[in-house]
């Protein structure tokens, strides 16, 4: 089957400024981490990245381990660009990371310069890609020098293998070092990437200040908390879950009544507001203006259709914002 995609694809989509470079990000961007590796069904991983391109979402974020098994996610994505979309390169944004265990030896992991040029020339491989638009070190390594990690992705945007570098997962000290060395070596910092949600609020404790001061963009990932902040878990475990499958990351025993009882609550609202939980999970975290897209991913094309709705509606009064606060704090 031949894809073509929707004429109406910049319809509706909202794109935000990544900092202050020159690059937009959709306000709703889609990852790869579960449900497109090798142990997926790749009919339905396809689908769901022509529903993401249809309806504007134009940033695929990958990384060298997402799988399972680890490498995988970037060769299906990269079948899928191969047998439908190579012509639509120039549209999307696409990004992947090294940081994590990777292969065997002493230099897999963490953050030399040996590592994270090696891996991501084999993630452009795998892609079947002559770049990548943006690079990202994805943990920070206490061990080695930020000097050379910041190095590394220099070079990688010096090599014409990356246009763009991030970070994952740094703290608001440690963005700060990285992002003074990046500077001095003439790459700017473009993005961050870290874990943010209603049920994790850490970033709003120095990190988001620290991003809008450098002016760098701000990619939110989980934003729905693996999953737990919709109406999924309400009426217990959906075998179809990732809270139910073997190789997911979200655990049962996260599940909990104290966090069922918030996730009820928060559900009432969003019902109130005439939209889905999931939907207000994500305009909560686009209300601030510091955060350039939510990073969400899905299952079923389904979801990506209801989440990328959430934009219909991303206001909120003072009053459910304070009522937001009062069920996450309680
Ligand atoms: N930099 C890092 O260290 C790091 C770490 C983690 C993730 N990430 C990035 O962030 C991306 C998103 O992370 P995430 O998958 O944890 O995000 P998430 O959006 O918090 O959770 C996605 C999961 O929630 C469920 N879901 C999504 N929309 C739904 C809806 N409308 N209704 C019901 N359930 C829904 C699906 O799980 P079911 O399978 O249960 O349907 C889906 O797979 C990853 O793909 C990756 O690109 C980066």
């Amino acid at each position: 089957m031949t894809y073509l995609p929707s004429e109406k694809r910049y319809n509706s989509m909202k794109y935000n400024r990544c900092g202050r470079s020159g690059l937009k990000l959709p306000a709703v961007s889609l990852g790869l981490w579960h449900n497109f590796g090798g142990v997926d069904a790749f009919e339905n991983s396809r689908a769901m990245i022509h529903k993401a391109f249809d309806l504007g979402i134009t940033h695929f974020d990958l990384a060298n381990n997402y799988g399972p098994p680890p490498g995988s996610a970037e060769e299906n994505f990269g079948r899928i660009l191969k047998q439908d979309m190579r012509a639509y390169r120039d549209e999307m944004v696409i990004s992947t990371k090294a940081g994590y265990y990777m292969w065997e030896g002493p230099y897999g992991d963490w953050g030399s310069r040996k590592y994270l040029l090696s891996s991501l020339d084999q993630s452009l491989k795998r892609m079947g890609l002559e770049y990548v638009d943006i690079f990202y070190h994805h943990r920070p390594d206490p061990d080695t020098p930020l000097e050379e990690t910041m190095g590394a992705l220099d070079q990688a945007v010096r090599q014409g293998k990356a246009l763009y570098v991030g970070l994952s997962n740094y703290s608001a000290e440690q963005t700060q070092k990285a992002v003074d060395i990046l500077k001095q070596l003439g790459t700017p910092c473009l993005i961050h990437q870290p874990s943010y949600s209603m049920f994790n609020r850490w970033i709003e404790d120095g990190l988001l200040e620290v991003l809008e001061k450098e002016g760098i963009g701000c990619i939110a990932f989980s934003p729905l908390a693996q999953g737990m902040l919709t109406d999924k878990y309400l009426k217990g475990i959906p075998e179809d879950s990732r809270a139910a499958k073997p190789h997911g990351y979200l655990k049962e025993r996260e599940i909990t009544e104290e966090r069922l009882n918030k996730i009820r609550k928060l559900n009432q609202l969003a019902e109130e507001r005439g939209q889905t939980l999931a939907q207000m999970a994500l305009a909560w975290i686009l209300r601030d203006g510091r955060v350039t897209s939510v990073l969400i991913g899905a299952s079923k094309v389904s979801q990506i259709e209801e989440n990328a709705a959430a934009l219909n509606n991303l206001d909120f009064t003072q009053e459910e914002l304070k009522r937001i606060d009062v069920i996450l704090m309680a």
